[in-house]
């Protein structure tokens, strides 16, 4: 069974190999990225934050929240997108879910990501939102696979470097489950066995 900061067991525990990021540490780094991201940008009257659907969902939540308590005020849009065929082109193209809203142009956008893995959604993204003309775009990742990139993509704010490997919990998915794990946690070779 994970460690996971003393909680009782719950289903997905047992499915999970060894936890890589706890809940505090998640919560900490949080707090961290919104008060550097607070300082840099307390000349900006609101900042706009892209989160991308689906797996960024939970860091979005938490991460605007700590930075309204920093005192910056944000609004918040939401963006889904999906890989044309396979994930592994170099050509990254992808195809638009959900657009954003409202008109980003003259914009402090901060783009909201759970995981940098190959950089090809990212790397799409940051040119589709400078097409839009808004006046900066950085990015800020909770988890970011350095030896999975295949496109370099420059991620101003990281939370953590995480080993190549298969990660699921606090958003991030197999299946489209374990998304509501509060934990990131390696996932068990037996659980892909079962699919
Ligand atoms: C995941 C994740 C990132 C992207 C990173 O999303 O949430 O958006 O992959 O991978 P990349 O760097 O190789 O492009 P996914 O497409 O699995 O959709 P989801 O967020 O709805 O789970």
């Amino acid at each position: 069974m994970a460690e996971t900061d003393g909680a009782p067991s719950i289903w997905y525990d047992s499915d999970i190999q060894h936890v890589i990021i706890t809940e505090d540490q998640i919560r900490e780094k949080t707090e961290e990225l919104a008060r550097k991201i607070a300082a840099d940008y307390a000349h900006v009257d609101s900042i706009l934050l892209v989160c991308i659907l689906k797996g960024a969902v939970m860091f979005m939540a938490d991460f605007s929240r700590a930075l309204g308590r920093e005192g910056q005020a944000v609004e918040l849009e939401f963006i889904a997108i999906s890989s044309y065929g396979q994930r592994a082109t170099s050509s990254g193209v992808v195809r638009i879910l959900k657009d954003l809203d409202r008109d980003i142009a003259g914009r402090h956008v901060i783009v909201v990501e759970d995981i940098v893995d190959s950089g090809l959604t990212l790397s799409w993204l940051m040119k589709y939102l400078e097409s839009r003309t808004a006046a900066s775009v950085e990015v800020v990742a909770l988890l970011r696979k350095p030896d999975a990139i295949k496109v370099q993509v420059p991620v101003k704010y990281v939370g953590f470097d995480i080993p190549n490997e298969f990660v699921v919990g606090y958003g991030l998915d197999f299946a489209e489950r374990y998304r509501e794990m509060p934990y990131v946690g390696v996932l068990k070779p037996a659980v892909y066995a079962r699919v």
